[in-house]
């Protein structure tokens, strides 16, 4: 039977793609390698690493903050294995309910290793191929075909890793330790290393970020990872930057970090009792026979897809973490309604300019649009305005009154160019920005609308406020 689409993986970008088209009346397939849907995000990435960050803050809170309100419940007992019970029953439940909602669209799903066979056609190898017909099935013709297939760890480029998942470890090992490590050197101040590193600092580890930049989140808003670092730092990490890592072995104590100054000096090595390299990622494009099909790649090892997703070949999409772009699972979903809608002979269309971006720390860094350091790179005359959430009513009520709202806005138009939070709740905060970016919104437009009191969002409200004018409360 020929499918009008077939996604090959089944993560954030391939299974809303499959659902979208489902939706849209395609006869929809997914292959998918692995044992449970939902690819990175939902089984080692974005779902458990939130549902370890929320549980710790929880146990940090009852360590530090509740007696301030109040509450003396004395000092909190870790129960590791309970805990990491709960990031267990978070995944299965997610899992499960991309499961429930392939059936539910009528979606077949194929387990086993997909490769495209040329324009039309897609191989299926595995111990087990099931279709909605049942039986095993070795090739699947198809109208369409998405690679939707993400990515992996991409190790310290030049420094050979060898993860065992235990001492020297990826984001996956990190989110199982079978105790928290007395010490812990995260390689990498990026998004990984500064969330899970903040897992494990608040149940106990001395944690040391060693970064190859001169600043913990490189291409964030300046502002926003200087004053980040400084909050970190007062949480006990420590920080080596302009570090250029060059070898993690295994020790007798657990495993060494070394690493030079990136301007030129000695070289030094630190102990620890668990390594978490989190360098970044790269896309996953092996073994799936683009090259035979005649994809072009870049020099990045992405494939090459123009601004509706296609490939160069004729049938062949590509979306998420495996092209060019932020490694997002929002960014990924909506490439996968893009191309679901371009198949059904809609206008899919991804507004890469309006893109969140959230770090789930303590507290959250939010951001959408452009940096300070992008518009003046640019050449855009801008304004700023910003807002710290230390003259906000809410957040001193809740003791969470660390970071500030920063909105930039084009001079002569004020048009909201970009808008940057650090505080409690950013990344729930951060929407109301992307909805006024959509619109092509003015700061004057974001003062003027009426925010709720008390709440933390009026901090966003004042810094727009700050943007073509002046503050109330400050
Ligand atoms: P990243 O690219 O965010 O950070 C990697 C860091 O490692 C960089 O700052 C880089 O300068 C540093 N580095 C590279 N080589 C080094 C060396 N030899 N010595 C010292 N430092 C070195 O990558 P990360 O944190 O691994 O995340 C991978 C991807 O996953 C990112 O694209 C990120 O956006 C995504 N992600 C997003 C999350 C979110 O949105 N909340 C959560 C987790 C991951």
């Amino acid at each position: 039977m020929a499918y009008d689409v077939v996604i090959i993986g089944s993560g954030p970008g391939g299974y809303v793609c499959a659902i979208k088209a489902a939706q849209l009346g395609l006869k929809t397939a997914v292959v998918e390698k692995n044992a449970t849907f939902g690819g990175t995000c939902l089984n080692i990435g974005c779902i458990p690493s939130k549902a370890l960050l929320h549980a710790s803050e929880m146990f940090a809170e009852a360590g530090h903050a509740f007696d301030m309100l109040g509450i003396e419940v004395g000092a909190p007992k870790l129960n590791l294995k309970k805990m990491l019970a709960h990031k267990d029953a978070t995944v299965a439940s997610n899992v499960n309910g991309v499961a429930f909602l392939f059936k539910k669209n009528k979606i077949d799903s194929f387990r086993g290793t997909g490769k495209v066979i040329g324009a039309g056609k897609v191989s299926v190898t595995g111990e087990v191929s099931v279709t909605g017909e049942g039986g095993k099935v070795e090739e699947i013709e198809t109208k369409n075909i998405v690679i939707a297939t993400g990515s992996d760890v991409a190790g310290i480029p030049g420094v050979k890793v060898d993860f065992d998942e235990k001492v020297i470890v990826s984001s996956t090992g990190a989110l199982s330790l079978a105790k928290v490590p007395g010490s812990l050197v995260v390689v990498g101040g990026g998004v990984i290393g500064l969330e899970l590193g903040s897992v494990w600092a608040r149940l106990g580890a001395k944690v040391t970020v060693v970064e190859f930049l001169d600043t913990i989140l490189g291409g964030m808003d300046g502002e926003v990872s200087k004053q980040f670092q400084r909050l970190l730092s007062k949480q006990g990490f420590e920080f080596k930057l302009g570090a250029k890592v060059t070898g993690v072995a295994k020790s007798k104590k657990g495993a060494s970090v070394t690493f030079e100054p990136v301007k030129g000096g000695a070289a030094e090595t630190i102990e620890a009792d668990v390594v978490l390299v989190a360098t970044g990622r790269r896309p996953y494009a092996d073994s799936l026979g683009l090259k035979e099909a005649g994809v072009e790649m870049d020099e990045r090892g992405r494939v090459k897809s123009d601004g509706h997703l296609r490939t160069n070949v004729p049938g062949i999409y590509a979306i998420g973490d495996v092209i060019a772009g932020p490694m997002l699972a929002h960014k990924a979903e909506d490439e996968g309604v893009a191309v679901a809608e371009t198949i059904a002979g809609q206008a899919g269309h991804v507004n890469y300019d309006v893109i969140p971006s959230v770090v789930y720390t303590s507290p959250e860094i939010a951001s959408v649009g452009k940096t300070e350091e992008e518009l003046k790179k640019a050449g855009i005359d801008y304004r700023v305005g910003k807002f710290p959430f230390s003259a906000n009513g809410r957040a001193r009520a809740m003791l969470h009154t660390d970071g500030f709202v920063k909105i930039l806005a084009d001079k002569a138009s004020d048009r909201v160019l970009g808008v940057h939070i650090v505080g409690f709740g950013a990344g729930e905060m951060i929407h109301e920005a992307a909805v006024l970016m959509e619109f092509g919104g003015s700061s004057e437009d974001l003062a003027r609308t009426c925010h709720a009191h008390p709440t933390m969002s009026e901090a966003v409200k004042e810094a727009a406020l700050a943007t073509f004018f002046k503050p109330i409360h400050i």
